[in-house]
């Protein structure tokens, strides 16, 4: 019986890629940048798979394209905004995603921005590289310490929990924000909270949320207007979710102390972008997952899903468990 076919649009860790390789007759998009929209089009017809990664716009344009034959759809991601979830439904097309196995190394992540944009980490660096260190100092570069400070967890799902338990080794307060979570959950030590609330008792507020019409620009220039102004902003979760007018404004105008962005609207962000011109804040490349045991466990369960859907089993992970209906 000949395998079946399945494009895959980046060259993902082996140990996903091997079991895609050894079931499918499977066609790798090797460029380091994505497929174009003309590409992706071109490449995906006739294919009964698609292991796709958050860069590829997935649309029903696509999905036709494809052909009626095309099954499932891999995400290389948890998050899966860039997949039309109601047009593949309406195709009995399924979605997987990548949940669970990166929710240690994003937590880290933020925290680790969290504590170097506290800590003003890069600005120190920027400072000794310029050749500006010239004495100890009872004033420069003061930050904010942890111990005492209220954490709030806008999103209080896997990484948002993950978030709570580190912060609890640092002595820090956590309330959180989500609306899908009614329960106190007395394990974490962590409260719930209306928004409101948590944008003006927060010292830090980590973002953990779905990109979905409800949460874009949900940290915009009213939000951004009810926190401390000690406050720290982390945002390893979507770019859309914040308003990045909006942050340049609040940052320039020193209205919170700083932000650390792992994700920004658009991505790739320009090296002009005016929020690089400013001091407090730190702009990563979207790598909150990026260390190698999450990438190779993203891989293979983006590997597991892709071939459960080719089998017609259910998928590890189905974000549209309604196609199974
Ligand atoms: C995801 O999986 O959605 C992450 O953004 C990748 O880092």
């Amino acid at each position: 019986m000949s395998k079946p076919k399945v494009f895959v649009t980046r060259i993902i860790p082996d140990k996903g890629l091997d079991l895609v390789k050894d079931f499918c007759n499977a066609e790798v998009w090797a460029g380091d940048l994505p497929p174009s929209r003309e590409e992706l089009i071109n490449h995906v017809r006739g294919m009964d798979g698609l292991l796709c990664l958050l860069t590829d716009k997935i649309d029903s344009k696509v999905m036709d394209a494809a052909g009626s034959q095309l099954k499932v759809i891999s995400n290389f991601a948890v998050g899966f905004d860039n997949i039309d979830v109601n047009a593949a439904t309406a195709r009995k097309i399924s979605i997987g995603n990548t949940p669970d196995v990166l929710t240690n190394s994003t937590a880290d992540f933020a925290f680790t921005l969290m504590l170097s944009v506290g800590r003003r980490v890069l600005e120190g660096d920027r400072y000794v590289r310029e050749g500006k260190w010239q004495t100890w100092s009872p004033m420069h570069l003061l930050g904010v310490e942890l111990k005492d400070t209220t954490l709030g967890l806008v999103g209080f799902g896997r990484i948002g929990k993950a978030m709570a338990r580190r912060a609890m080794g640092f002595d820090m307060r956590v309330i959180y924000y989500d609306p899908s979570e009614s329960k106190y959950d007395t394990d974490l030590k962590a409260t719930q909270v209306d928004l409101e609330t948590l944008f003006k008792e927060s010292d830090f507020i980590s973002l953990h949320t779905p990109l979905t019409p409800a949460t874009r620009h949900l940290i915009d220039t009213e939000a951004l207007a009810k926190m401390k102004q000690s406050a720290v902003l982390v945002n390893t979760a979507r770019g859309p979710v914040v308003d990045m007018d909006a942050l340049y404004e609040a940052l320039k105008a020193k209205r919170i102390f700083a932000a650390g962005l792992d994700v920004t609207e658009p991505e790739p962000l320009s090296a002009d972008h005016p929020l690089l011109t400013l001091d407090n804040v730190v702009i990563v490349p979207h790598i909150a997952s990026a260390t190698k045991t999450a990438r190779d466990k993203m891989a293979w369960l983006a590997a597991k899903n892709l071939i459960a859907g080719l089998k017609g089993e259910h998928l590890p992970n189905c974000v549209n468990p309604q196609v199974y209906k």
